[in-house]
This record gives structure tokens, sequence and C-alpha cells, in this order.
């Protein structure tokens, strides 16, 4: 099939490069003119593993073209998969400006029977007002007849930051939104080849499943930040308590780890857009306004549990580790960490940083006074205590001994439980994880 997808973000790119390795001709377009001609040169502008070589293979097979004109690349084209972003305004509602940019620049040069399928992560709704505003353009321009041909599809990403593309091949499930069967069947063509059950359902569906799963995920990681509260309390350790509760299948191994709570560019952005569809529907979703309550207090909870071991932090040296919202990505956005290292930093710490991905990232976006170092242990040096604010594996593989020795202090705030595992206090650490003494 001949498909166009719009935005080459995250979601665009994967999903582009993952439907043309599925034998589908892909055209990817952006007004972004840099990000366009880089992607052309065959340059990933983020880090997600595997994604670069892939882009390669794509381009060497001819299955995949970039541009900024979209014009150029309508004709012929089956299906036109909107993925543009859709970040928080101000005032935590969907900005959805882009989507419907987009589905304006869709109408104008659409002169022929399409699929306009959306997967940005949109408010129950917009799908059909998307659809009205793509035929009205065309109406616009005297294509009436042609505009009827229109119709339009939800298919929702379930792609997590750093297997984007493990996820892309290997969905537990894929959902299509469409009003009749030739829509779901064509967009079901599209994903001929991937495993995973179909739900064909309606535009409503599809757009709340989405809305849903984030929630739901939310709502875990928050139950266990609350549980890692009490364990903490009453001397219990979260780690297995969330490995036992785990074991039931009808709770789930998955999204039980307790931590300085969630973060990242879709988290935060849908539980809240969840929150005020609920309200704007005239439904209080307690629920959710407690899990964002949560989140945001296990925050402040760490950093008090620093200030309180350490009275207080102005004027210490405290290494932080990790800067990306999750490990294995280079995204900052909404990241913990970055929070975390920006209030020690106004509370007067001295702070040094280290992330194996995401210091361009951060750089410019923190403040002068803190020392970017080249590793790990560099930015360790002469600490009055470790900070572990992302979830990299490389963490793990420092030598704690020496660790031992470069520290003044050798005192570790794990806000990831990550070397819980690794009996530090063995080794002369004082240690402190999330709900557990490790
Ligand atoms: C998430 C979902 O997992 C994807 O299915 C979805 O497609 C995507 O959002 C999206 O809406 O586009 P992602 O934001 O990449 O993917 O990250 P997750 O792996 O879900 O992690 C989100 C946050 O939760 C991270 O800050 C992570 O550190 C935190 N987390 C996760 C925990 O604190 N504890 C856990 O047990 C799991």
């Amino acid at each position: 099939m001949n498909i166009v997808v719009i935005g080459t973000g995250y979601v665009g790119l994967v999903s582009g490069l993952g439907y043309a390795k599925l034998g589908h001709r892909v055209a990817c377009v952006d007004v972004d003119v840099a990000k366009i001609a880089a992607l052309d040169l065959g340059e990933v502008p983020f880090y997600e593993p595997g994604l670069r070589d892939l882009l390669r293979e794509m381009q060497e097979q001819g299955r995949i073209v970039f541009t900024t004109d979209l014009y150029s690349v309508a004709d012929g084209a089956e299906i036109f998969l909107i993925a543009v972003g859709t970040p928080p305004t101000a005032f935590g509602e969907v900005d959805l400006r882009a989507v419907f940019h987009v589905a304006d620049d869709i109408g104008k040069c659409l002169d022929h029977e399409a699929i306009v399928a959306i997967k940005s992560t949109v408010p129950v709704g917009t799908n059909r007002k998307v659809l009205d505003c793509v035929r009205e353009k065309m109406i616009a321009i005297g294509r009436e007849n042609v505009s009827r041909c229109i119709q339009v599809a939800s298919v929702p990403e379930f792609l997590s930051e750093g297997k984007a593309l493990e996820d892309f091949f290997a969905p537990h499930r894929i959902v299509i939104g469409a009003e009749n069967y030739t829509t779901h069947d064509v967009m079901g063509r599209l994903h001929a080849g991937l495993p995973g059950t179909r739900i064909c359902t309606t535009l409503e569906n599809a757009e709340l499943i989405k809305y849903a799963a984030n929630a739901f995920l939310a709502t875990k990681i928050s139950f266990i930040n609350e549980m890692a509260c009490i364990a903490e309390r009453v001397g219990a350790d979260i780690q297995t308590v969330a490995h036992a509760i785990g074991l039931d299948p009808r709770i789930g191994p998955s999204f039980l780890k307790a931590g300085i709570g969630y973060g990242g560019s879709c988290f935060p952005k849908d539980v809240s857009a969840l929150h005020q569809l609920a309200g704007l529907n005239g439904y209080d979703f307690k629920l959710l306004g407690a899990v964002i309550e949560v989140n945001n207090h296990q925050r402040d909870w760490f950093l008090r549990k620093i200030e309180n071991r350490l009275g207080s932090v102005r004027g210490r040296k405290i290494a932080a580790w990790g800067l990306a919202f999750k490990g294995g990505t280079d995204d900052i956005r909404e990241s913990a960490a970055l929070d975390i290292i920006q209030r020690l930093c106004a509370r007067g710490a001295e702070i040094s940083v280290y992330d194996p991905f995401a210091m361009t990232r951060a750089h410019g976006l923190l403040s002068d006074d803190i020392v970017f170092a080249p590793t790990a242990m560099d930015a360790a040096e002469g600490a009055d205590a470790l900070v572990v604010l992302t979830d990299w594996q490389e963490f793990r593989d420092v030598s704690f001994s020496t660790l031992r020795e470069r520290m003044v202090n050798p005192l570790i705030f794990d806000g990831r439980n990550l070397l819980a595992d690794m009996h530090l206090s063995g080794l002369g650490f004082q240690y402190e994880g999330v709900g557990t003494s490790g």
C-alpha cells in the first residue's frame, strides 16, 4: 500500500519505518526542514535502539522517502496517517493545533478516495472532527463528491520509548477504530503480518482505549508508590511485596516498580487529559486525581528524604545519575530526574550530573552551575551523596568499591531501586531506596 505518515517524532518515525518494513511504500512528511534533511541522510534525530539501522535498510531498499512537501507525495496515497505531537497546553488541555493544521493540509491536497488515520493521542471525539475538517476543506475547493469517499480511522499506538520497534513488531493488540467494515478491512491490511489481537471497533472506543491503557498503567505506578511509603513506615520491603503480588496473573508483574514517579511525554499528559475529559463530561474521576497527586508527591517525598538525612543540601556536593525520564531513551520531557535536579540546585546543592544518552538534550535546560560529568564515576567524585534518578543498567556496572573511595560521604539515595539488590551496605555505603533498605 502507499501511505503517507505526517509527523516524524518517535511515533511517526517508528511507525513509518515499521510499515515500510512490512512491505508498504511510505512517505514521511514533517514541517521541520532540518529533521527531514537529517533523516534523508540516514540520521535519526533521537536515540531509539535499532531505528538508525532500520532507517538505512529501508532507504537502501527505496521503501521510504522524507519530505516537507505533503502535496508532492499525496498523489495515489491510500492512507494519510497523522502522527504529530499533541502536547499539553499551559492549562493541561491537549493542544490539537498541529493535528488540525495537518487535517487542513490533507483536505487541500486530497483529490481521491483515501483514509485519514490518526495515531496521535487525541481526546474522544477528535477523529470525527478531523474528518469534518478534511471534508470541509475539500468542499471549499470544489471536491464535494470525492469528499464523501474520505474515511477516518483511529489507530492508537502503544509503543514504549526505548523498545519502540520491539513493540511495533510484537504488539499485544492492534486497535482500529472506524465507522465501517471497508475502513476496518483496509486498516487491517496495513497491519498484515503483525501478531496481536485485532480490536476492530468504533472511533470513540479506540480513542478511549488509548487513554484507559496509559491511565491504568499510571495508576499501578502510583499504587505501588503509595505502598512503598507504607512499607518504609512499617519496616517492610516494597520489592518483595511487589514481586509477590505480581505473581498473581490478575495483577501481573509489570509497572510495579516503586520510585520517584512516572514522567515522559505520555503518562503525565494523558492522565491529566483523561481526568479533564471526565470533568468536561460532568464526571469527577477521583481515582485519577489521586494518581496525579501521588505522582507529584513522590518527588517531594524523595527530596525531603535527602534533606532529612543531609540536614540542608545548601553547599553540599550531590552527584546525580540520570536525566532521562526512564532508562533506554534520551527523552527528558517531564522527567522526574530533571525536576529533582533543578529543585536540589534551587536549594543550593552543588550538582554534578551524568546520563549516558540524555546530556546533550539537557544542556541549556539546566542551570549553568550544574556540572556535566563525562562518566558516572566522575560525577560522584568528592560527593556528599549520590542520587540515582534514571534506571540505566550502566549504573549497576560501575565498580562500587572505587565509588566508595571517590565519594566523601558514601550515601546513596536510589530513586529507582536500581541498586537495591547489590548489597551496598556490605561495601560500606549507607543506602536508601524507595520503600526498601536494599
Ligand atoms: C508509555 C506506554 O508504556 C506506551 O504503551 C504508550 O504507547 C506510550 O506511553 C505513549 O502513550 O505513547 P513511555 O512513555 O515510553 O510509554 O514509557 P513507560 O515505559 O510506560 O514509562 C512511563 C514512566 O513510568 C517512566 O517515567 C517510568 O520510569 C515510569 N515507571 C514505569 C515507573 O515509575 N514504574 C514502573 O513500574 C514502570
